[in-house]
């Protein structure tokens, strides 16, 4: 008896990927599915609790080579790093010219392309699959951004495409998003336009797309954060208010897996304290690396992706505890008045003075106004973070020569994946009107939406700076969006500066050319 596909790695993930799977072709081909973990122990408790996956249990890499129809298909859920180093090593001692190696950790995508040439020296493709929607999408259907050949696609479709959540038409969707995420369920592995896995490019490519995703997740996070602070500090409302808010946001276009969850975690409860949840968690935030990968491939592509790497110092800086309690001696606006204050509260007195009835001076907080601008600025900061993770995207497909489609890559983030939004419609239906739209911001929808939320961004902003509560996402992606429209950059200072100590040279605004001037000379100009 052979198995159509091996599952490597028992954990959480590869447990319910393997069990999805097994689902999925056991109930549409008769084929099994092979499982093998280090741990062999794990790997039979695993066929033990699960009778109805009917898993053909391996004892080593050999025997699961053994155990595979060929070409054979193994798929890796090990931690990213050494343990996939060593789970490929093994299997290249005992796959054939042929065979595919799937690694769908959250590798780095350079990595997976070392590994791909790597591999191919002994004839044998290797695949990077980028999996997103954590546990419950393993096993109920992921969004998969998938990487290798197009040979390699051709003989991975079948098998992966049912697996993978499905997507309602967008003109059908009335359900919540979070409900979106469906199992495969057996239907054709033709060209099915509503599931979520597409074949984003070869090499690396799905694993950077997929770290893209992780970027732009862990700029939705902050922002979203940010958003519950502000509401906190600013209107004084408890977690389960602000939960009843973010249910209320997540009706309209903020709609999302990430807003739902949300206000799932402010309305929960200690249970040891009877505290709201949120106050009793350790306010340091972790991370695996992804959203600093985005950040850093950034850099080198020399893409602005501000609001990604806010939201990864943000955690970083939550977790800087020896910075932080050096900070706790910092005194805040409450206690500073600004000199533009002063001069604010003396034209106030003086207005107050000359004025004939007791007219109030200042306007009440309107915490329906204030939560209407929040939601609007953490709506124009969210578009604002996809632009970047879109720019990113295309820049990094045009420097590695693969042909990623950003429609295809919107339309498979719309369900399974953690990112999924009402959002992601707007995105593939902007990129289904023009395939070749060179920015989301060129998008009627987009450019219509950040100029009427531009406004509620500033005044959330400003709000937050006179009061000291820290935005740094909002912050940046506000600045994103002035230096993008600003028609006369400062940058010119800049390169004016570079010339002076490094003779780095310039352009012009009036004549093409390179120019240098001699600035330690008579100081005229050279054009070179
Ligand atoms: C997903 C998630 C998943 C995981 C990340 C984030 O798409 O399913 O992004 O990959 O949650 O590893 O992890 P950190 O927040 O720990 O970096």
């Amino acid at each position: 008896m052979t198995a159509e596909v091996g599952v490597i790695g028992t954990g959480v993930m590869g447990s319910n990927l393997a069990r999805n799977l097994a689902r999925n072709l056991t109930g549409r081909t008769g084929a099994r599915v092979a499982i093998y973990d280090r741990d062999i122990d794990r790997a039979r408790a695993l066929a033990a609790d699960h009778h109805e996956a009917d898993f053909l249990v391996a004892s080593s890499p050999a025997d699961l080579a053994s155990k595979l129809s060929g070409p054979r298909v193994a798929i890796l859920m090990v931690n990213a790093g050494p343990a996939t180093d060593s789970a490929i090593g093994d299997l290249l001692q005992v796959f054939e010219p042929g065979d595919i190696i799937v690694d769908g950790g959250n590798s780095l995508f350079t990595d997976t392309i070392a590994r791909g040439e790597n591999a191919a020296k002994a004839g044998i493709e290797f695949v990077g699959v980028g999996i997103s929607g954590g546990e419950v999408g393993a096993l109920e259907g992921p969004s998969m951004m998938v990487g290798g050949t197009e040979s390699a696609w051709s003989r991975l479709r079948p098998i992966l495409e049912p697996i993978a959540a499905h997507a309602e038409p967008i003109a059908a969707r009335a359900e919540p998003i979070a409900a979106r995420a469906e199992p495969g369920d057996g239907r054709s592995a033709q060209a099915d336009p509503e599931s979520c896995i597409a074949h984003v490019g070869t090499d690396g490519a799905g694993h950077f797309v997929k770290m893209i995703h992780n970027g732009i997740e862990y700029a939705d996070m902050q922002l979203i954060a940010e958003a519950f602070a502000l509401l906190r500090s600013r209107l004084g409302l408890t977690p389960p208010e602000i939960a009843e808010v973010f249910r209320e946001w997540n009706r309209g276009d903020l709609e999302s897996y990430l807003i739902e969850i949300t206000a799932e975690v402010l309305d929960h409860t200690d249970a040891a304290t009877g505290e709201p949840f949120v106050d009793i968690i350790a306010d340091s935030a972790g991370a695996k690396g992804t959203g600093g990968w985005t950040v850093k491939t950034g850099l080198d592509l020399g893409v602005p992706v501000a609001t990604i790497a806010e939201a990864v110092s943000a955690r970083s800086l939550s977790a800087a505890s020896v910075l932080r309690s050096s900070g706790a001696a910092l005194v805040g606006p409450s206690t500073v008045t600004s000199a533009l204050e002063e001069a604010r509260e003396s034209a106030l007195e003086e207005a107050r003075e000359s004025a004939l009835d007791d007219a109030p001076t200042s306007a009440p907080v309107d915490r329906d106004t204030v939560i209407e601008t929040v939601r609007k600025a953490l709506f124009t900061g969210k578009i604002l973070a996809y632009v970047q993770g879109f720019h990113e995207i295309a820049a990094g497909a045009q420097e590695h020569g693969w042909n990623t489609e950003l429609g295809e890559v919107a339309r498979i983030w719309r369900a399974g994946c953690i990112i999924r939004a009402r959002f992601l419609d707007r995105i593939t239906e902007a990129f289904d009107a023009d395939p070749n739209l060179s920015s989301l911001l060129a998008a009627p929808y987009f450019r219509d939406s950040l100029n009427s939320g531009q406004q509620a961004l500033r005044d959330t902003v400003a709000d937050a700076a006179s009061s000291g509560v820290p935005i740094p996402a909002l912050a940046s992606a506000l600045s994103y969006f002035d230096g993008i429209r600003t028609s006369r950059a400062s940058a010119a200072l800049v390169q004016g500066q570079r010339d002076f100590f490094g003779s780095h040279t310039y352009g012009r605004t009036d004549r093409p050319g390179t120019f240098h001037t001699l600035w330690s000379g008579d100081r005229s100009e050279v054009q070179l």
